[in-house]
């Protein structure tokens, strides 16, 4: 009936952690909680949830929607249909407010099941939620089964930390209602109860804002970058597709609404002064420049589109954030603050000009200034500003908060000047980077496996204790540059999200990777059975990529690492892209250790993407070598980038195709020994980007 774990997992899990050595008779058998409870003890026996078991009707309206809830999930997860009345063994929800267990924390519960009868209860429907996450992941273990047995246990359970988050970058591409409603619900049965949501940046604004109507009306739509969507003409334009969409503000509160009810507070990112272009295309009186840039555009990285600082602009702001504070009703408003380049505003006369009106001496002051004035407006409407690392350099409102996203030290420094902060670093807290070296889909090309998110540690014992009471919790981000599609936010959210949901639920003292790791595996089928594409895991990944045909870019070395990205290619339109990792600063990879010693034939299959990256004066250091034709080359050299040349395949053949190219394969005189190879294009201009697809040595 019940999963047994295989014995040596078993093992591995009674000597790590306590529960399970106090009843080791039967830890074979005992289901997976994740996040692991602060406290649980299995007593003995079993509860049946059968066709004849009744929740009981609770009295209190909230113990009632959690209830209703619970049967719901069973209904749809197991598909047991389960009736509300009274019978012999019931399951009951009790909220119990006004005693002492109300002044505790409000997400905390206990869950008793013993053979007769199930217990949920807390003090808020908050922790009864909670109790109903428990409850059902104790029901998960089996096949869908007319007879559900759930071992007896007790658990008394309180989360470590109040922020539990994750973001979803929804600008750079765009997710529908249907998949933001359905992730909310995943992280609701992970306990995560944050959900920040990036909804303007540089490459749209998603949010229906009704005063101004081209924010999305313009700003949700693009071209996206590279030669295959420009040539894809739509016909009701003559011009080529755009790429987009925008959330209307019913569906806004219909997903604000939906998280409620799962205890997830939806924090809005409205994202100023900076990675503000959608906006200023769409409303160029709020650009720093003129002309304001002409459309959306579809480039990564920094781009340096500020608002101006006009009154007109700042009251544009506060009337966005009017409507925004109507639709979401949590305590926090994101304005993002990050990657806020100076120089447009130290370029235009008119921004000069303002700032000396204001009397701010710098533009680091004026972002405070900006910061300041956004501050008050929310602290006007009764809404704390948060902000990323970056607004704390110029000084912020005293309630504000700190989200760290360039390492820890953010967070920190907010905490010690009394601020609360959020843990949110990259890279271990960016879920865009690739969870293993062998995976090969796109993404940033660090590695931030599901052990080191486990192993984050959000309070280092240096941390002071006036630090740690201001240390909210932890985030996880999704950026989405090279996200593009539902299933791929779940592959690279899955499993990572339940790493970072024990870490922020659970006791520091029971957090246990190897127990983690024993526990993954049902985690796992929770998610086959939730339809969630997971990432499978290094090992598996390994084994479908096995090298049948030669070396992957993914599995060849990059010359340097500086900035390697997992790039997927902009064609086809349709169907399956490759994907290609390739260092952006220098796209030059090595072969190691070549045998050479007998004549070799070298295949090469080729991929062309766009260089669509805003890099600012860094761009300037990437060094190109001119090509020997017109059609330029893929130059192989010995030893390294500087050695002999000893192969050059030409790029003619892959010149008019978008999509990857098998170039004519080049011979490779034999000579003693093992050699590594670098391979290198030739060409005249970064974009298109030349990238090795795959590399097979005969
Ligand atoms: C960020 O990654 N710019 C917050």
């Amino acid at each position: 009936m019940m999963r047994g774990l295989p014995a040596k997992v078993s093992m591995f899990a009674s000597a790590a952690i306590g529960w399970l050595v106090a009843t080791a008779a039967h830890a074979t058998e005992l289901p997976a909680v994740i996040p692991v409870p602060a406290h649980m003890e299995w007593r003995t026996g079993v509860f049946a949830i059968r066709a004849d078991t009744r929740v009981a009707i609770p009295r209190d309206s909230g113990a009632a929607r959690v209830a209703g809830y619970f049967a719901d999930l069973m209904q749809k997860t197991r598909g047991l249909r389960l009736q509300f009345g009274s019978a012999a063994r019931p399951i009951v929800f009790e909220l119990h407010k006004g005693t002492e267990a109300a002044k505790s924390n409000p997400e905390s519960y206990t869950l008793d099941v013993s053979p007769t009868r199930i217990v949920l209860s807390a003090s808020d429907p908050r922790g009864l939620f909670y109790a109903a996450v428990t409850l059902w992941q104790l029901t998960t273990s089996g096949p869908a089964a007319d007879t559900i047995s759930v071992p007896a246990v007790h658990i008394v359970d309180s989360p470590r930390f109040a922020w539990r988050g994750m973001l979803l970058d929804s600008a750079r591409h765009y997710q529908s209602p249907e998949f933001i409603l359905q992730f909310i619900d995943w992280m609701a049965l992970h306990k995560l109860n944050v959900f920040h949501w990036h909804l303007t940046d540089d490459q749209a604004w998603r949010l229906e804002i009704k005063k101004y109507p081209r924010l999305t009306g313009v700003g949700a739509w693009r071209v996206p970058a590279g030669a295959a969507p420009a040539a894809d003409i739509d016909p009701a334009t003559g011009k080529p597709r755009l790429y987009g969409g925008f959330y209307s503000q019913d569906t806004v509160r219909k997903i604000v609404a939906h998280a409620a009810e799962r205890n997830i507070t939806v924090v809005p990112e409205i994202d100023l002064p900076g990675h503000a272009t959608a906006a200023v295309v769409a409303y160029p009186r709020l650009a720093s420049i003129v002309p304001a840039p002409a459309a959306v555009p579809s480039d990564w990285g920094v781009y340096f589109n500020l608002y101006n600082a006009d009154e007109g602009t700042l009251e544009f702001l506060e009337n966005v954030l009017t409507e925004v504070v109507q639709l979401f009703p949590g305590q926090f408003v994101h304005i993002g603050g990050d990657e806020a380049v100076k120089d447009q505003w130290k370029a235009s006369p008119r921004i000069q000009e303002r700032m000396r009106q204001l009397g701010v001496a710098n533009e680091a002051d004026l972002q405070r200034y900006f910061i300041e004035r956004i501050g008050k407006f929310l602290t006007r409407h009764h809404r704390r500003l948060i902000g990323w690392d970056e607004i704390l350099e110029g000084g912020i409102p005293h309630d504000a908060a700190i989200m760290s996203w360039r390492g820890v030290d953010g967070a920190y420094s907010a905490a010690a000047a009394g601020h609360d902060a959020v843990l949110s670093p990259s890279p271990t807290l960016y879920f865009d980077n690739r969870q293993s070296a062998t995976d090969t889909q796109p993404g940033r090309g660090h590695v931030t496996s599901l052990e080191d998110v486990y192993k984050f540690d959000p309070m280092p014992a240096s941390l002071a204790p006036d630090q740690r009471q201001h240390i909210l919790g932890l985030q996880a981000n999704i950026w989405t540059e090279h996200i593009r599609t539902e299933k791929r936010v779940e592959y690279m959210a899955f499993p990572r999200v339940a790493a970072v949901a024990e870490v922020g639920w659970s006791p520091a003292a029971s957090l246990n990777w190897n127990d983690f790791l024993a526990r993954l595996p049902e985690q796992r089928r929770r998610y086959e059975s939730m339809g969630i594409t997971a990432y499978p895991g290094a090992s598996q990944v390994e084994d479908a990529s096995r090298p049948v045909a030669g070396l992957s870019s993914h599995q060849l070395k990059s010359c340097t690492d500086k900035v390697l990205l997992s790039l997927e290619d902009d064609a086809p339109l349709n169907g399956p892209r490759a994907a290609f990792l390739v260092d952006i600063m220098n796209p030059c990879w090595i072969y190691p250790a070549a045998d050479l010693t007998a004549d070799r034939s070298l295949q090469a299959a080729v991929g062309q993407v766009p260089f669509n990256f805003q890099l600012g004066a860094d761009i300037h250091s990437i060094k190109l070598t001119p090509p020997q034709t017109p059609y330029g080359e893929l130059e192989v050299r010995l030893d390294n980038c500087d050695g002999e040349r000893v192969a050059t395949l030409s790029l003619q053949p892959a010149l008019a195709n978008n999509g990857v190219t098998r170039l004519p394969a080049a011979s490779i005189a034999r000579r003693a020994g093992k050699h590594d190879l670098c391979l290198k294009f030739t060409q005249r201009s970064l974009d298109p980007m030349w990238v090795i697809d795959r590399v097979r040595l005969e």
